[in-house]
């Protein structure tokens, strides 16, 4: 089985994946770092010296090669990665796949991504709280709709690790 964990940057898709993984004793595999790997390159670097759609065309390809795994994983997504080709569709039809989305509120996003913007290309040029909250409405705004179509929807506001990680093991019983 993989299990692909969904939501916008910073929503702890990564952080909460590895534990997951641990405790399930799967795989953990973050299909940013993937991608670095592959490219040797960051992904600050992929974007600055290849541009954004050279980045998703990348994403989409690996993200096929992982998915295709036979192997238990557990997936942490880029936050774009839902929205862009036919990536959604092709994880809400593999039956093998089992799809949540990390939902966070705007207030609790812009407070974790302000300081941790840099390695992050889409919101590093963002200076002041006030723009990173503008920016982060909008594009969530957009992307809800494809974070959406995950199987499962786990809301992490003022939750701990542990108790999202219950919430997460409960639906993979
Ligand atoms: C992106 C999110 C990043 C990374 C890239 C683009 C996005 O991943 O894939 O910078 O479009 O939201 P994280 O969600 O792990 O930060």
């Amino acid at each position: 089985m993989i299990v692909v964990l969904i939501g916008y940057m910073g929503s702890g898709k990564s952080t909460l994946g590895k534990e997951l993984a641990r405790s399930l004793s799967y795989s953990f595999l973050d299909l940013d770092d993937y991608i670095a790997e592959k490219e040797t390159a960051s992904i600050s670097e992929i974007f600055k010296s290849k541009g954004e759609i050279y980045f998703r065309k990348k994403e989409t390809e690996y993200l096929n090669e992982v998915i295709n795994s036979s192997e238990n994983i557990v997936l942490a997504l880029g936050g774009g990665t839902p929205c862009y080709s036919n990536n959604m569709p092709l994880l809400i039809n593999n039956t093998n796949v089992k799809s949540f989305y990390l939902k966070l509120s705007i207030p609790l996003l812009v407070d974790r991504l302000f300081t941790e913007k840099e390695k992050r290309p889409l919101i590093s040029h963002l200076t002041s709280k006030e723009d990173l909250t503008e920016f982060i409405g909008k594009h969530l705004f957009e992307r809800s709709q494809y974070y959406s179509q995950s199987q499962y929807m786990i809301n992490t506001d003022r939750k701990t690790q542990l108790e999202i990680l219950d919430e997460l093991k409960a639906q993979l019983i």
